[in-house]
């Protein structure tokens, strides 16, 4: 934990401005494994418990593909991801936004349809995501070039074909 906090505090400081750590990186090695293999490895406080629960317990149903795991890896992932979840982060930019965009009965199926994300991508010209080199909101490290140190900006955003996001 000590060191987890050393780390987030020195990247919020050599990032000045707005590149700042505002979602915990992830620091499991089980869940980079089984769950970064296919996909960037999500942060778990992109996504509130209940969010979590829903993916884990349809995992044979995952986004058409399979993604299941044996029991006690399932245990190990639910506990990782619950205990790490954005309500439980709520000292992380980011997680509180997400939560704070939900209706309290709303579980979403995934971090890029949460209210929040939708609103922060609305100004992005279609045809940049649906790019081959993108393919959709789900693969923001195609994007985001800090993604897996848990920095999330507008201002490191470089997107395929286009380039450095222009805020005029
Ligand atoms: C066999 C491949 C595979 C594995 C393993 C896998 N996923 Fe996925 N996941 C996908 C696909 C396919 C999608 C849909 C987006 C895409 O095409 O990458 C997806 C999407 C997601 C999304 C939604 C992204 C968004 O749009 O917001 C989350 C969250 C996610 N996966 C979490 C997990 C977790 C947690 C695990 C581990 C338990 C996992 N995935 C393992 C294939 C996989
Ligand atoms: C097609 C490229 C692209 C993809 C893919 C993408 N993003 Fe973004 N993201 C952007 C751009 C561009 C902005 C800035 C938009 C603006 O300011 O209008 C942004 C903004 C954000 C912000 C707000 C940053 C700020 O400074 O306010 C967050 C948080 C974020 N993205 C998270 C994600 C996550 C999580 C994913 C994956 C589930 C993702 N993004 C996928 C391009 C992308």
């Amino acid at each position: 934990m000590k060191k987890l906090i050393f780390l987030t505090f020195s990247a919020s400081v050599l990032f000045a401005s707005g590149l700042k750590v505002t979602v915990a990186p992830v620091n499991n090695e089980l869940y980079i494994k089984e769950c970064g293999s296919c996909h960037f490895a999500y942060p778990a406080g992109l996504l509130p418990s209940n969010a979590w629960n829903k993916m884990m317990n349809d995992l044979d149903n995952h986004f058409g593909d399979n993604a299941s795991v044996d029991e006690k890896t399932f245990q190990s992932l639910s506990k990782y991801l619950n205990d790490n979840s954005a309500e439980k982060n709520m000292n992380y930019k980011r997680s509180k936004k997400i939560v704070e965009s939900l209706t309290s009965n709303e579980i979403p199926d995934s971090i890029s349809t949460t209210p929040y994300m939708k609103k922060k991508h609305k100004e992005i010209k279609k045809e940049l995501i649906t790019q081959k080199e993108v393919k959709g909101l789900f693969n923001c490290t195609a994007c985001h070039q800090n993604a897996k140190k848990g920095i999330f900006s507008e201002e490191d955003v470089d997107i395929p074909n286009y380039g450095k996001w222009d805020k005029d």
